[in-house]
């Protein structure tokens, strides 16, 4: 039988606030108790702050679909992010996320998707080839070639430049140190400290963050100029930047649109690299979905139209968001006296929403923990998804990138998939913990090895290509 994929060990029952603050400064994750995995709602009390973790999906209704606005993001979760992220819309809330939201999703929407997908699939074509000298050899740190690719993806849809272009490969350079500086999921945001106590950023902080966006505001006021001469390639950048607010008529000033493409770029490759790297390691670990994945990902005709032929490919996708949420919690902050399952909350509550004890919670999920994505094609796993399921979070601040993560998962798996096989390495299981999202503790290392039926597949057509991958060679 294949063993569960990896689950950090929850803490015991009972411990120690202290004990408590330690273990989540070491890892949020295994801070918690496993009664989390079956509870409709924890409270936890501090002397400095309340908090409140909800699994009930009427309760994420009412928090992130039916009263928003009653609950917005807290300024704390924003401390240690806002030197990077200036007024992003990650971070604002009321009438400037509303405006910013007006602007940003016309240019995500299902139909533009078309646009970005001959740019992801350079990427994915540049990914396959990166991994060729290494693949055969010793086993391969999957995370930085899941970084690398989903950074590549970033910019070619955002502003038609490849990773290796020098603005590009010098942002990409500055990201991993500013995350050194200051590690981005910020504790505060959780761990609500006395309100005068000072959030400081070291110099370092300010400095990588100042050099980010200032790489950055070069590319946005390059891509002005090529707008105003008309010159400009259809790509993200172009389309937010000319996208008029439909209420006030105004676009982004340079200012606002560099705060935007910080958080596409936070947001958008830290999330699809540490999905791509579960995704492949939960395939390496299950050889017989992953031979099954590749016969679909060779029979891919390479098209957009084709995207919706990936149906396994989604569906492990799926299941790797479920069991490793990018995300693994948010917070948001009651402005008003609420009333939570019986129990009064006092304003400035903490509510914590958590993909990931949601996505295991044994109420809502047949063999929670198990990688299992034919689960996605029973109406019993449906039903479980339509209750406890929200890698994306849900309601009007949705991920704006959700449609755009799920296609680019499907084209970078594809293109992976047909050309190499993925092995796990005995003895080395990767231990889950919550940084800026949910990474692997030591490092993910697979072996790759190339489909060297792929060659013969060429001479003697996809037919006999398929059979020796369904037979698992
Ligand atoms: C697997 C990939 C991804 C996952 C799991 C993911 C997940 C999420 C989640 C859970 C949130 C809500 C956070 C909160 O409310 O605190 C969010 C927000 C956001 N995401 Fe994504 N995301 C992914 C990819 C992307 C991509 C590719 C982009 C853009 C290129 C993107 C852009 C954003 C932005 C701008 C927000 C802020 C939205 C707002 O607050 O109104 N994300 N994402």
């Amino acid at each position: 039988m294949t063993p569960l994929p990896p689950k950090p060990v929850a803490r015991a029952a009972r411990v120690s606030l202290w004990r408590h603050l330690k273990l989540f400064r070491a890892d949020i994750l295994s801070a918690q108790p496993a009664r989390l995995y079956r509870a409709w709602m924890a409270e936890f009390r501090t002397p400095f702050f309340r908090s409140v973790l909800v699994n009930d999906p009427a309760l994420l209704r009412l928090v992130l679909r039916k009263r928003p606005g009653d609950f917005p993001k807290s300024g704390r979760i924003g401390a240690g992010l806002r030197p990077l992220l200036g007024a992003s819309v990650f971070l604002t809330n009321g009438a400037t996320w509303k405006r910013q939201r007006r602007i940003i999703d016309p240019a995500f929407e299902g139909g533009r998707l078309k646009d970005s997908f001959a740019a992801m699939r350079a990427a994915a074509d540049a990914a396959v080839a990166r991994l060729a000298p290494l693949a055969g050899g010793a086993p391969v740190e999957i995370e930085p070639q899941a970084s690398h690719a989903a950074a590549d993806v970033i910019f070619r849809t955002l502003f038609s430049i490849p990773i290796e272009h020098d603005t590009a490969a010098a942002t990409y350079r500055a990201f991993h140190a500013h995350q050194r500086s200051q590690p981005l999921l910020n504790l505060a945001a959780f761990v609500r400290g006395p309100r005068w106590m000072p959030r400081l950023h070291s110099r370092e902080t300010r400095a990588t963050a100042r050099r980010i966006r200032g790489l950055i505001a070069d590319l946005v006021a390059r891509r002005a100029a090529a707008i105003a001469d008309g010159s400009a390639p259809p790509d993200l950048a172009t389309r937010i930047m000319t996208t008029p607010d439909p209420e006030s008529g105004a676009c982004f000033s340079p200012e606002e649109m560099v705060d935007q493409v910080a958080i596409f770029f936070l947001a958008g490759h830290e999330t699809s690299a540490s999905s791509l790297g579960w995704t492949l390691y939960l395939l390496a670990t299950h050889p017989e979905i992953q031979a099954r994945a590749a016969a679909e990902a060779l029979a891919f005709s390479g098209d957009f139209s084709g995207l919706s032929g990936l149906k396994l490919i989604r569906d492990c996708t799926r299941e790797a968001l479920r069991l490793y949420p990018p995300v693994p919690m948010m917070v948001r902050e009651t402005v008003a006296p609420e009333r939570f399952r019986d129990r009064g909350l006092p304003r400035r509550t903490q509510v914590v929403l958590s993909p990931w004890h949601l996505h295991r919670h044994e109420r809502f999920w047949d063999a929670p923990d198990a990688f299992d994505p034919d689960r996605w094609s029973r109406e019993e796993g449906r039903a479980s998804a339509r209750r406890a399921y929200m890698p994306f979070s849900a309601g009007p601040r949705v991920c704006p990138g959700a449609g755009f993560a799920m296609a680019e998962a499907a084209v970078l798996l594809a293109a992976l998939l047909a050309r190499y096989r993925f092995a796990p390495v005995e003895g080395d299981v990767p231990v889950p913990v919550a940084h800026l999202t949910v990474r692997s503790k030591n490092g993910i290392r697979l072996r790759v090895t190339p489909r060297e039926q792929l060659k013969s597949c060429k001479i003697s057509g996809a037919n006999s290509c398929k059979n020796s991958i369904r037979a698992g060679v």
